[in-house]
């Protein structure tokens, strides 16, 4: 969700500030444009719709070696030209790039408007760009910290000036902004994908600090001009990883990277010798995981389902009570943080607003929290108490795919650690470790099987509307599987628990409405098959996602598709993944822009 990148060096800027728009294309945006610098002039260009549209009309022998650029995601005002970033003052020569929300904007306007500054814009972002005009002196970044001063909301800023040749201002405010470190240039971005290709020397921008860059170095400072030493960071990703490697898509890759991501997220933590859980990076000793009481799990979107999978286990695995719940209700619901509750926040991109304001909130009220994040040095991670990284590598694709199995990995194995600590034998745990030692296997044969799964895509990609019922463990994965089909295929879907159809859902079924069953061979089998039924008698279309050789299932459902047979607690693993190709396959099917979908972001960075 809206993406900033700022350069200044000894090369043509606008190439570089292109290409490092398009690598933020994947947070979700619907206009872009950059601002170059030459000779003490500045040239704003800026369109809405997407980058290659920019690309077309950036003048190709456009001068200059300095500049900033956005993707913006609207929020206040349309989808058009003028709402684009860069936002310029009324000489023109002062232009910023904003992500955020500046939230007293209104009177800030009002009273620029009174001393006749001219806007051009519907957005709240331009007061950002007259404020720091009304108070300049000769000197952007003292301008700049005054004019933060009078702000209220939330801000990622990069700004230039005309008269500050080779000079970029940033300054953060709840929405990220990374430094990227080259030689003889300097990068500015809300994420590292904007620099990997020309530097992996960063150093991450927080909250109420102003950072200034020029070709040959950096000053960071507070926004009372205290200086603040900044620890530079190596970038652990590679370029490849952030490329599609000759899949059609970054979510088809993503996808099929899912067993190697298992892996990673499962090495060095696994151990099957012992039969438990190593989790090094929770910070918390095993006099402390012993005295856990309860554990709360906070998150948003697809790493909430993984995290109703975490509550779930942690609950009838290592009888420990557990609950999962959306950040946004948590913040405002002034939480109460009990004696002995452990806290994860989980967010594969570390940025989500909602979760992380979540997560200040519980810390002010003196929880521990631990981020389960996949984005190194993101803000959750580096603000939560400790945690895990899930290591999946950069998921670019806006529907999460990868991050999910990852996520519930992490999960399976801190309840293995906290069962074998309390209720479970020896035994027990090696069976269990065995089974997660299985799941990259399992995900495979799943993938294998693809074609399959492409078939029933495109027998089905016609219906409008489509539920997906599970139980138990796999009531998650249901909501999980229809906000999979309705982010990228725009197609109506509801995820249930299959024993609440009755009290709505069923009202939905005929033959236009198709429905999505999850019945792997558990102890929820024969009720979840009696809802197949109910579902049959009233002539809705049925697939099953069952258990190989279930010939029963396969009787009684339209199509099946047959995955492993698994315990239990593995299940979600295998259930998980066709209805992630099943979205894939009827989004292709419908012509979606599968990897950018219509109005979404890979990472929400507002309210
Ligand atoms: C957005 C993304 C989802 C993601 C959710 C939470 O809505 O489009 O894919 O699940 O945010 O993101 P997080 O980075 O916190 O896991």
């Amino acid at each position: 969700m809206c993406g900033i990148v700022g350069y200044t060096g000894v090369k043509p800027a606008a190439p570089i500030l292109l290409e490092g728009l398009r690598r933020l294309e994947y947070r979700g945006y619907d206009s872009a444009g950059v601002c170059v610098g030459n000779d003490g002039a500045l040239s704003v260009v800026k369109r809405a719709g997407k980058i290659k549209d920019l690309r077309a009309i950036v003048p190709k022998d456009l001068a200059g070696f300095w500049g900033i650029g956005h993707t913006r995601w609207a929020t206040h005002g349309g989808v058009t030209d003028l709402n684009a970033h860069p936002h310029a003052d009324c000489s023109g020569k002062i232009t910023i790039a904003h992500n955020g929300i500046i939230e007293n904007f209104a009177g800030l306007k009002e009273k620029l408007l009174s001393e006749d500054h001219l806007f051009l814009s519907e957005t709240d972002s331009e007061v950002i760009a007259h404020l720091i005009e009304s108070v300049y002196d000769g000197d952007l970044e003292r301008a700049v910290k005054e004019a933060l001063a009078l702000l209220k909301g939330t801000y990622g800023i990069v700004v230039m000036h005309a008269d500050e040749p080779g000079k970029v201002v940033g300054a953060r405010n709840g929405s990220p902004l990374v430094l990227g470190i080259g030689e003889g240039e300097m990068f500015l971005a809300s994420d590292v994908t904007a620099m990997m290709a020309y530097t992996k020397q960063v150093v991450y921008i927080e909250d109420g600090e102003v950072v200034t860059v020029q070709p040959s170095g950096f000053r960071t400072s507070d926004l009372h001009d205290n200086s603040i030493t900044k620890k530079v960071e190596h970038i652990g990703w590679e370029i490849e990883e952030i490329e599609k490697q000759g899949f059609a898509t970054y979510m088809e890759k993503e996808i099929f990277e899912q067993p190697e991501a298992i892996l990673r997220a499962m090495r060095g933590r696994l151990d099957l010798e012992q039969a438990t859980g190593h989790l090094g990076g929770l910070n918390l000793s095993s006099r402390e995981l012993l005295n856990v009481e309860r554990v709360k799990i906070v998150a948003a979107g697809t790493s909430f389902h993984a995290g109703i999978v975490g509550a779930y286990l942690l609950e009838s695995i290592a009888r420990i009570p557990a609950t999962a719940e959306l950040a946004s209700e948590v913040r405002y619901r002034n939480p109460i943080v009990e004696r002995g509750a452990l806290h994860f926040v989980v967010s594969q991109s570390g940025e989500t607003a909602d979760t992380l304001y979540a997560m200040r909130e519980l810390k002010r009220k003196g929880a521990t929290v631990l981020g389960v994040c996949n984005v190194v040095g993101s803000t959750i991670a580096r603000e939560s108490d400790g945690g895990v990284y899930i290591h999946s590598g950069p998921e670019i694709a806006v529907a999460s795919t990868k991050a999910f199995t990852s996520q519930m990995t992490v999960f399976h194995i801190f309840t293995l650690l906290m069962a074998r600590m309390r209720n479970m034998s020896y035994e027990q745990g090696a069976q269990i470790a065995k089974e997660l030692e299985a799941i990259p296997g399992y995900v495979s044969q799943i993938l294998a099987e693809k074609e399959q799964i492409r078939a029933l895509a495109t027998k089905y990609s016609w219906a409008k509307d489509v539920l997906f019922l599970g139980r138990g463990i796999n009531y998650p994965v249901a909501l999980e599987g229809a906000l999979k089909l309705k982010e990228i295929s725009y197609i109506h879907a509801e995820g249930y628990s299959a024993a609440e159809i009755k009290h709505g859902p069923i009202a939905r079924i005929n033959e236009r409405t198709p429905s999505v069953f999850l019945v792997p061979d558990d102890r929820l089998r024969d009720k979840v098959i009696s809802n197949m039924k109910e579902v049959k008698a009233r002539a809705g279309k049925v697939i099953a996602v069952c258990s190989q050789g279930d010939d029963e299932v396969a009787s009684i459902a339209d199509d099946t598709i047959q995955v492993p047979r698994v315990h239990e607690i593995v299940s979600p693993f295998v259930m998980v993944v066709p209805l992630q190709l099943f979205a894939y396959y009827c989004a292709l099917e419908l012509g979606r822009d599968v990897d950018q979908p219509r109005n979404l972001a890979k990472s929400v960075t507002v309210e």
